[in-house]
């Protein structure tokens, strides 16, 4: 960032742009995280900025002194994470790849205006389609990939971990298992290396009496897959789960955690992927994405995965055509 003064990481600050159903949980999920002691809520229609900043804040009392406030792109320049929601959301029979002309245009106007005034914290992507939005904003910001990640399968992997634990009847946090590549329709769950604490699913599903591995799996990734399209019919909107999971990433960075993560990050050749941004289990620490964990995929999931690249790679070229 040399046109701009050097400005000091203040690692308890946070900013998040765009204050709608996911941007107003997000803030409320980080308010009760005690993460931060200081929050920047920014919005194109500034009184829902401010209304979301005065409602949110009126919960410290009850959790921990922080400064929220309807801000600027001025005051984030220290902010230690920027989250991104700003935009539109899927309606009914709407796809996230069906999001990205409109979301495009207000992703990279947002970029622009916060390498106005520089940025020296990591770019959290959330809009949709995140994949797409990830890699126009790495771009665009011209910032190092580890620094511009997107929420990715963090979400669905949430969702398939807590149908896997309801399946098996086991805590989900003992489910150790991923959902990869696109955060969408062609989303790869990858059963080859899930496991609970460490034995492999099909002999814990054995012990519980389970034995069509095949259809059963194949019905629970159906069940993540469209899971989104499920709770918008039926309530509008998706924002509880991602704003957990936007907390889960952030506690990761600030608590320099080394967590691995199926966050959405620019590739550079795992599995033969080059510049394309996808999920993948990624190493999140104080730096961002500060590694890659190449988790052991089956030739069908490699397959699979090539092909949710070859998805998104089409719709980039598209948008730049
Ligand atoms: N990554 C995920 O797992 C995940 C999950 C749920 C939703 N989403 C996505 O998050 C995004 C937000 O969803 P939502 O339900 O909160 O939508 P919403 O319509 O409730 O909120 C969007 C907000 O963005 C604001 N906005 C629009 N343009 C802006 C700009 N240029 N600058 C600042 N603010 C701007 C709007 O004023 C609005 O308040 C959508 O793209 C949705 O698909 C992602």
């Amino acid at each position: 960032m040399s046109n701009h003064e050097c400005v000091k990481i203040n690692l308890r600050k946070v900013a998040v742009i765009g204050c709608g159903f996911v941007g107003s949980t997000t803030a409320f999920a980080l308010m009760q995280s005690g993460l931060f002691s200081e929050m920047i809520l920014i919005d194109a229609d500034q009184d829902r900025a401010e209304g979301e900043a005065l409602d949110i804040s009126h919960g410290t009392p009850f959790a921990r002194p922080m400064k929220i406030y309807a801000g600027t792109y001025k005051d984030i320049t220290d902010a230690s994470i920027i989250i991104i929601t700003a935009g539109a959301n899927q309606k009914p029979d709407e796809s996230r790849l069906d999001l990205v002309n409109k979301n495009t245009k207000i992703m990279r106007s947002v970029i622009q205006e916060i390498m106005k005034y520089g940025c020296e914290g990591i770019l959290l992507i959330v809009s949709n389609p995140v994949d797409i939005l990830t890699y126009e904003a790495l771009k665009i910001s011209g910032l190092p990939k580890n620094r511009v990640i997107g929420s990715g399968t963090v979400l669905d992997t949430g969702r398939l971990k807590s149908e896997l634990a309801e399946h098996l009847g086991v805590d989900s946090r003992s489910v150790h298992a991923f959902i990869i590549g696109e955060h969408g329709d062609s989303e790869i769950a990858a059963f080859g290396s899930a496991n609970v604490s460490g034995v492999p699913l099909n002999d814990v599903c054995e012990m519980r009496g389970y034995f069509h591995h095949e259809a059963a799996m194949y019905e629970i990734a159906q069940t993540v897959k469209n899971s989104a399209y499920e709770i918008i019919e039926k309530k509008k909107a998706t924002y509880y789960g991602i704003s957990m999971a936007v907390r889960r990433i952030c506690e990761a960075i600030v608590r320099d955690e080394k967590s691995v993560l199926p966050v959405s990050v620019m590739l550079d050749g795992i599995y033969g992927l080059k510049d394309i941004v996808l999920s993948m289990p990624t190493i999140i620490g104080a730096g961002g994405a500060e590694g890659q964990m190449p988790i052991p995929l089956s030739e069908t999931e490699q397959k699979q995965l090539k092909h949710s690249a070859a998805i998104l790679q089409e719709v980039i070229q598209n948008i730049h055509a």
